[in-house]
C-alpha cells in the first residue's frame, strides 16, 4: 500500500462598510434586521467530532445562526481535533445567508520573504521535507481574520460567546478519542525532533483528558480583541520569535498585513440545482463542476453502465484525467494570475472534452494536454463541517493545516499548531507535491500569494433554497469525493448515509492511468482484476476521506458523517 506523500501523515467589504457603520462584532445588519421565521423543522450538523457538536448546539439553543455555530466549530476543532482543526492554518467557508452565496477565502499567504526557489537545493532540486516539516513550511495563518470576518458580517450573537466553548475545552480539557492518539503516534514518528511537537503533544493519551493552558489564553486574547489578539500583540509577538528562532520566515509585518478575501463563489447549474463552491485560489470548485458537467455530457457512454463497475470507473477515471491536466496548467491564486475561471466550466468546452473519453481503455497519458492550450495565461490534514439552521441559511468549511498536524511546530507559550501548507504550491515546475499533483508558474511561490488548494466546501440549491451541503478533507482527492456523493446521490437515487459511506476511487492524470483505492472499501477481486485487465493500475493510499454532508428535503434537514471518521451529526429542533 502506498501512502499519499509522506508516510502516514495524510491521514489531517461589506464587512468594512459595517464596521464603517458601527456595527459591533455580533450584531450585524443582518442580525439587526433578521425577524424571518424558521423554514426548516431543525438545524442540522455534519461535523468532525462529538465536542464540536456539542459547541454548535450550544450556540444554536442560545440563538445563534449557522455562522456562529461554524465560528464556534472552526475554533473548537483547533483544541480538541489538533490534527486539523486549527487556528494556525486556513480555509474556505461557502455561505449561504438569507438566499444569497458567499464565499470567504482565508487561505494561508506565502511570507513576505518567500521566494520561488526557497526549497531547491544549490542544483535545482527540490529539497526533501522542507516544505512539510518545520518552520520554513508555514504559511501565513487566516483562520483567525476569516471566522472574525464572517461572524462580523453575519454572526447573530457576541464573538465572546461564540469562542467560550472553545477556551473551555482548551483550559478544562477534554477526552482523547483512539484515533486522536492514534493519529498523534503516526505524526510523532515523521516528525521525530525535527520540532517541537512531542512537547506539547507528547502527554496526549487515549481516554484521558488533555488541557492546553496556553492555548486557553491564546484563545481568550482572540475573544477579547478579535482578530487582532492573534495578528498583533503577544501571540504575533510569539509567532514571530518562535519563527526567528527556528529558522522560519514569517514577521510581525506578515502577520499585520494577512487578509481574508470574500469572493465570488463558482457557480453553475447541474441537474436541476445550483451549485456553489469554491473559487481559485482553490481549484476544487473548478474541478468539481467540470466533472460534473463532463458526466453529464457523457449521458450515452454511462447509459447502462452500473455504479463502480470496471466500465464505470474507467469512464470517470477518462474524466478526471482531463481535470487534472487543466488543474495542473491553469489554477493557482487569482490575485497574481489570471485564471480562466468562465472558460473553464464552459459548456460548450467541457462537451468537446468529454467527447474526447475513450470508452473502450484508458487514453494515453501524455496526449490528455490542458484542454484550453498553452498559450492562456502565461503566467493530511483537512477537516471539513456543514450546518444549516431553521431559517435556511448553511455554511459549508473545510479548513486545514494540510498533513496531520501541520509542520509540527507549536508556538511556544501558545499551544499554537502551525501549518505547512507552502507544500500547495508547486516548488519546481513538475515535481509532485504530497498529494502527488503537479503544477507550473501558476502555482509557483510568490510573497503573499496563496497556494493552489482542492478543498471545496460546496452548498446546492434548488428554487433557491439549500438542498446540499457537503465537503471533505483529503487533499487533490476533495473534488473526486464530493463529486462521488452526490452523482451517488442524485444520478443514482442512493440515500446520502449510504453514499457517504459507499466505496470511492480516484484518478489525477499522474502516474499514468493508476486508479487509487481508500482502506474502507478496497478495490479488490475480480473488480480490480477487471481495471487491470483494461490496462489499470490500482494502488491503496491510506487515507479515507472523511464527507460531512446535509441533505434537506422538503423542510426536513437529514445529515451524514463519514463512517471513516469520528464525525457525529445532530439535528437540533
Ligand atoms: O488545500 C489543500 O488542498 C490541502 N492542503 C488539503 C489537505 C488535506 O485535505 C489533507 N487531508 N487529508
Amino acid at each position: 500500500m502506498i501512502r499519499i506523500g509522506v508516510p502516514a501523515r495524510i491521514g489531517g467589504l461589506l464587512s468594512l462598510a459595517f464596521a464603517a457603520l458601527g456595527f459591533a462584532p455580533g450584531t450585524s445588519a443582518w442580525a439587526k434586521t433578521s425577524v424571518q421565521p424558521p423554514v426548516l423543522t431543525a438545524s442540522a450538523m455534519a461535523v468532525a467530532d462529538s465536542f464540536s457538536a456539542d459547541a454548535a448546539e450550544r450556540i444554536l439553543r442560545e440563538g445563534g445562526n449557522a455562522v456562529d455555530a461554524a465560528v464556534a466549530v472552526a475554533f473548537t476543532l483547533a483544541v480538541t481535533y489538533p490534527e486539523a482543526g486549527n487556528i494556525g492554518g486556513g480555509g474556505f467557508m461557502t455561505l449561504y445567508v438569507n438566499g444569497k452565496p458567499y464565499f470567504m477565502d482565508y487561505r494561508e499567504r506565502a511570507p513576505l520573504a518567500a521566494t520561488k526557489t526557497m526549497y531547491l537545493d544549490q542544483n535545482g532540486n527540490v529539497i526533501k521535507g522542507m516544505s512539510l516539516f518545520g518552520m520554513r513550511a508555514v504559511g501565513v495563518p487566516g483562520t483567525v481574520e476569516g471566522m472574525w470576518e464572517v461572524q462580523k458580517r453575519f454572526g447573530k450573537l457576541k464573538w465572546k460567546q461564540v469562542l467560550a466553548p472553545a477556551i473551555r475545552y482548551a483550559r478544562d480539557g477534554f477526552e482523547v478519542s483512539d484515533q486522536l492518539q492514534q493519529r498523534r503516534d503516526d505524526a510523532a514518528k515523521d516528525f521525530g525532533d525535527k520540532t517541537n511537537f512531542g512537547q506539547y503533544f507528547g502527554g496526549l493519551q487515549a481516554g484521558t483528558t488533555f488541557k492546553q493552558p496556553d492555548l486557553a489564553m491564546a484563545l481568550t486574547r482572540i475573544a477579547d480583541q478579535g482578530a487582532k489578539g492573534f495578528y498583533e500583540g503577544r501571540t504575533a509577538e510569539a509567532i514571530a520569535t518562535a519563527m526567528k528562532a527556528r529558522g522560519g520566515l514569517i514577521t510581525k509585518e506578515d502577520l499585520r498585513e494577512y487578509k481574508a478575501v470574500w469572493r465570488q463563489p463558482v457557480e453553475a447549474d447541474w441537474n436541476g440545482f445550483r451549485v456553489i463552491t469554491a473559487p481559485p485560489p482553490s481549484s476544487g470548485g473548478i474541478g468539481l463542476v467540470q466533472l460534473l458537467k463532463m458526466k453529464a455530457d457523457s449521458k450515452p457512454a454511462f447509459a447502462g453502465v452500473t455504479l463502480n463497475s470496471p466500465q464505470y470507473i474507467h469512464l470517470v477515471a477518462e474524466i478526471e484525467k482531463r481535470v487534472f491536466a487543466d488543474r495542473a496548467q491553469y489554477l493557482g491564486d487569482p490575485d497574481f494570475y489570471r485564471v480562466p475561471v468562465a472558460q473553464l466550466i464552459d459548456d460548450t468546452y467541457l462537451a468537446k472534452r468529454a467527447a474526447e473519453v475513450d470508452r473502450e481503455k484508458p487514453s494515453d497519458t501524455k496526449a490528455v494536454q490542458p484542454g484550453l492550450g498553452t498559450s492562456m495565461p502565461e503566467k493530511a490534514e483537512t477537516t471539513h463541517f456543514s450546518i444549516i439552521d431553521k431559517w435556511g441559511n448553511a455554511v459549508s468549511n473545510t479548513y486545514t493545516v494540510n498533513g496531520y498536524f501541520g509542520s509540527g511546530e507549536v508556538v511556544d507559550g501558545t499551544g499554537i499548531l502551525l501549518n505547512d501548507e507552502m507544500d500547495d504550491f508547486s516548488a519546481k515546475p513538475g515535481v509532485a507535491n504530497m498529494f502527488g499533483v503537479v503544477g507550473s508558474d501558476a502555482n509557483a511561490i510568490e510573497p503573499k500569494k496563496r497556494p493552489l488548494s482542492s478543498m471545496t466546501p460546496t452548498i446546492l440549491t434548488k428554487d433557491g433554497k439549500v438542498a446540499m451541503v457537503i465537503g471533505t478533507p483529503g487533499g487533490s482527492r476533495i473534488f473526486t469525493s464530493i463529486f462521488q456523493v452526490m452523482t451517488d446521490v442524485y444520478d443514482f437515487g442512493m440515500p446520502l448515509p449510504e453514499a457517504v459511506a459507499a466505496m470511492r476511487f480516484h484518478h489525477q492524470l499522474l502516474p499514468p492511468n493508476t486508479i487509487f483505492w481508500e482502506p474502507y472499501k478496497p478495490i479488490e477481486g475480480e473488480l480490480a482484476q477487471a481495471l487491470e485487465a483494461k490496462g489499470y493500475v490500482l494502488k491503496g493510499q491510506d487515507f479515507n476521506g472523511d464527507i460531512q454532508a446535509i441533505e434537506v428535503n422538503g423542510n426536513k434537514p437529514e445529515a451524514a458523517a463519514d463512517p471513516r471518521g469520528r464525525g457525529v451529526t445532530r439535528i437540533v429542533p
